[in-house]
């Protein structure tokens, strides 16, 4: 649903922020245009399917609703892709936050929809493993709990069992991009069936009750019940009538729970057991459960309860210097009231305009997140989320000249680098690593092939170096690498073959490949690949141009296509517009237990790095200032969630020492890594690749000290594995000069060159000029992560300005 309206409201809010931009910060920036639609079509084409041959994914869903697949694609990584398929015992959660479901999971009772609402964390320690000290908050992770599961009589085993009746059915029967529609239901009885309109961030579990006879269980017992206000006697078999239920339960500490009863009837429950609630009758229409954080909130939860909020859209807007991303939520309900409570994550509270929503105070613990703050939001549903100031690192260093002094070294080094085998090093057996070995040489051919700007000169080699990536690359644009790619009918996508069946070509191992045949890593592996043609095209924008953009924009369209209507790739698979970031996991057979997940924030950002690039080098406004616009939410995110300063607000201390989170899951933080447990790679795996991005923008200095000083130093000089170049080139970002004189022989990572390296690190302002600078830099780089709220300036400007136009 798109809305004149909005846009325009968005316009303004867009031109304004600009202007406060200006005015408060004195910002003045010559490339400031009008604001422009960041979800533009990247490309019209269909795939070519000569170069991406055809299949159809062996591990089709098997949940998505029939009629709405017809035009919908089934997303892969998204929050709610576990609803789709079936799971170990059916475990596998879904979450909205801060709500955690699971549908149809095993314990105790009837089966449905159940609800945990995780206040409390279960920190667990490691021991000392290899070179990893004991870890006090080795993992976080949320508890498997029914705190109440929302069912019905007609679906109990014994029922089941003696009728001979088949078990309840799941269906999906709507999705986009902040909401998904989940159909319980009777196989046998059409009419009889619970709707849950699951959204994120969701107030409420909202459940739409037709022709069954609903039943409340909880794992733990109910120790107090008030009816419509009237506290109660618990008794067994006590017969309770109304339409507010408040439940308190013996878990600790104490949880309450309300339950709403919005059908034409009041609802009837007995009380059977200590666990269970069961409606004496049929019911029709709406139940609403919520979590009540305290007493003093209830009469904010009985003011919101007639609208439920059922589908959102998204869109997004930049002028080049500042972004707005705005949620249009959509909603049901009755009554008059109009405004709708929803959930915020702590980086919403940061950059939601102070338009149409009011903060509650209320607050409930997300999954992996921190608190999450209720919001009120007003009659036009809107949320418009701004990023006053994006990024504009593009191609090199903000500092592009390499420092005089290393020149010398940096070209000797060169000449080593480029006189390499780059097939032995780009044409390996997977793409993940052939990926970084394209890009490293890439790398080359860009400092090499502009002089003026980085004082590297040598046209032989500048000449020599585009020459041989481009050839290396040459397998690669003409699908001929080792493991090539398919375009995959299902789920819309671009996937390696390594993973697929034998029938179709691959080797029959899911896995293989990272898991990029079932969706994983997608942006980790395409961004190697789409930084590489980046360069290449704008270093000769005439070399197999057609070629080369057809192939690139299958990649980008492949991970981030901006619209909902490409009939040809699903709509951003992998980044979340609620979240703030990307997962990595794809499709998992057994269920994805713990949730999505994303171990390498940097590979992520390498990404879209790469797609800024490709729009710049293509002209194309729309595509590099989405990627700018999603790379500030990435920095932002990432200091909230992934990477702890010392003073992080959403984790506790004894978490905060660890400085990385490790793998990030939805329902789980773990200081590991996928591929083994040493201090370099669970740090390293956050460093790499250094690119300008990171390291002008993403990695501040701030965090790096912090990291370096509690984590990295003492390591640092016992690795003698290639992990040493990446943890060095990291340390070049607070004190290039001694990084530097490490550079020169530590052994480099198989997507680092030493030249590259060296030339990074002499482009740091504090190169060789000590330690005064560097606390200067650090002084100067606290940025708007940490001190400056926008929001404070964009409200004094709105509360002068007149309301923006509502929606009707
Ligand atoms: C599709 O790819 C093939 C093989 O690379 C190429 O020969 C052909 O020109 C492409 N077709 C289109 C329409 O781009
Ligand atoms: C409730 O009553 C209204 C008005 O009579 C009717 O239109 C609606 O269908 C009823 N809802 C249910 C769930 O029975
Ligand atoms: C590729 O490089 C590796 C490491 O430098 C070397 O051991 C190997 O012999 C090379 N292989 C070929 C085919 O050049």
């Amino acid at each position: 649903m798109r809305s004149l309206t909005l846009i325009a409201t968005l316009a303004t809010i867009a031109t304004t922020t600009t202007g406060v931009l200006k005015g408060v910060a004195g910002h003045q920036d010559d490339h400031s245009m009008s604001p422009i639609n960041l979800l533009a079509s990247i490309s019209k084409q269909p795939v070519n399917t000569t170069l991406f041959p055809e299949i159809q994914h062996p591990f089709p869903p098997q949940y998505a609703d029939s009629e709405f697949s017809k035009n919908h694609i089934v997303p892969t990584n998204s929050w709610v892709s576990n609803l789709f398929y079936p799971s170990a015992e059916n475990l596998a959660p879904t979450t909205p936050d801060p709500y955690i479901l699971r549908i149809f999971d095993d314990y105790g009772g009837n089966p449905g929809l159940s609800i945990h609402q995780s206040d409390v964390k279960t920190f667990g320690s490691y021991p000392e493993t290899n070179n990893v000290p004991p870890t006090e908050a080795g993992y976080m992770i949320n508890n498997v709990v029914v705190d109440l599961r929302m069912t019905c009589n007609e679906w109990s085993r014994d029922a089941i069992q003696k009728e001979q009746q088949k078990p309840p059915k799941q269906s999906v029967t709507y999705w986009d991009h902040f909401s998904a529609h989940l159909k319980l239901y009777t196989p046998s009885q059409a009419e009889q069936y619970i709707r849950f309109p699951i959204v994120r961030g969701m107030a409420y579990v909202t459940a739409d009750y037709h022709n069954l006879t609903p039943r409340f269980f909880t794992q733990h017992a109910i120790i107090s019940l008030d009816v419509d206000g009237e506290s109660q006697r618990i008794e067994d078999n006590a017969v309770y009538t109304g339409s507010k239920f408040k439940i308190s339960m013996n878990d600790t500490p104490t949880s309450t729970f309300l339950i709403y009863a919005l059908g034409n009837e009041t609802l009837t429950l007995r009380k059977e057991g200590t666990s269970n609630l069961v409606s004496t009758n049929v019911y029709n229409g709406i139940i609403r459960v919520a979590k009540l954080p305290s007493d003093q909130d209830e009469s904010t939860f009985d003011q919101f309860k007639d609208r439920w909020p059922v589908s959102a859209d998204i869109q997004a807007e930049s002028n080049g210097n500042s972004g707005t991303y705005s949620i249009q939520w959509h909603a049901e309900g009755k009554g008059d009231s109009s405004d709708l409570l929803l959930y915020a994550y702590p980086h919403h509270l940061e950059t939601l305009l102070p338009i149409n929503v009011k903060r509650t105070g209320i607050k409930l613990a997300s999954a992996t997140k921190g608190d999450m703050e209720a919001i009120k939001t007003t009659n036009n549903l809107v949320w418009v989320i701004a990023e006053l100031k994006l990024n504009d690192i593009s191609w090199l260093p903000t500092r592009a000249e390499a420092d005089a002094s290393a020149v010398h070294e940096i070209m000797e080094a060169m000449e080593t680098d480029i006189a390499k085998d780059y097939a032995n090093e780009t044409l390996l057996t997977d793409n993940y690593f052939s990926g970084k070995g394209l890009q490293k040489f890439a790398l080359l051919a860009l400092i090499l092939n502009q002089p003026d700007k980085t004082d590297l000169r040598n046209p032989e080699m500048a000449v020599q170096s585009l020459e041989k990536i481009k050839q290396a690359f040459i397998p690669y644009l003409e699908n001929r690498q080792n493991d090539p790619f398919s375009y995959d009918h299902v789920y819309k996508g671009i996937v390696a073959r390594a993973g697929l069946p034998k029938s179709m070509g691959g080797t029959g191992d899911i896995n293989a490949a990272f898991g990029h045949s079932y969706y994983n890593d997608h942006h980790y592996h395409n961004g190697y690949l789409i930084v590489t043609a980046a360069i290449i095209h704008y270093l000769d924008p005439t070399w197999r141009s057609a070629d080369l953009i057809e192939w690139t924009e299958a990649l980008i369209r492949d991970v981030n296509t901006p619209v909902e209507d490409d009939p040809n790739f699903v709509s951003f698979r992998n980044w979340d517009w609620f979240a703030g970031h990307s997962w990595a996991g794809g499709i998992k057979v057994n269920g994805a237990l713990d949730g999505r997940d994303q171990e390498s924030v940097p590979e992520a950002v390498n990404f879209y790095w790469g797609v800024k690039l490709w729009g710049l080098a293509t002209n194309n406004d729309a595509m590099s200032r989405l990627a700018s616009l999603q790379l500030t939410i990435i920095k932002r995110t990432t200091y909230e969630y992934f990477w702890m300063l010392d003073n992080n607000k959403n984790r506790p201390k004894k978490m905060i020492k660890n400085k990385v989170v490790g793998i990030y899951f939805e329902q789980k933080t773990d200081y590991t890594t996928y591929f083994g447990r040493y201090v370099e790679f669970i740090h390293g795996i956050q460093q790499l690749p250094m690119t300008p991005m990171l390291a002008d923008y993403i990695r501040i200095p701030e965090f790096v000290y912090q990291e370096w000083q509690q984590k990295l130093a003492d390591i640092a000089p016992t690795v003698q594995t290639n992990w040493a170049g990446v943890l060095y080139l990291n340390y070049a970002l607070i004190d290039p000069s001694d990084a530097f004189k490490k550079l020169r022989k530590a052994p480099m990572d198989d997507g680092q060159t030493r030249a590259y390296s060296l030339y990074i690190t002499s482009t740091r302002p504090s190169f060789q000029r000590g330690i005064v600078l560097f606390i200067f830099t650090v002084l100067f780089t606290v940025d708007f992560l940490i001190d400056v709220n926008y929001c404070t300036i964009l409200y004094l400007r709105f509360t002068c300005c007149q309301e923006p136009p509502r929606r009707r």
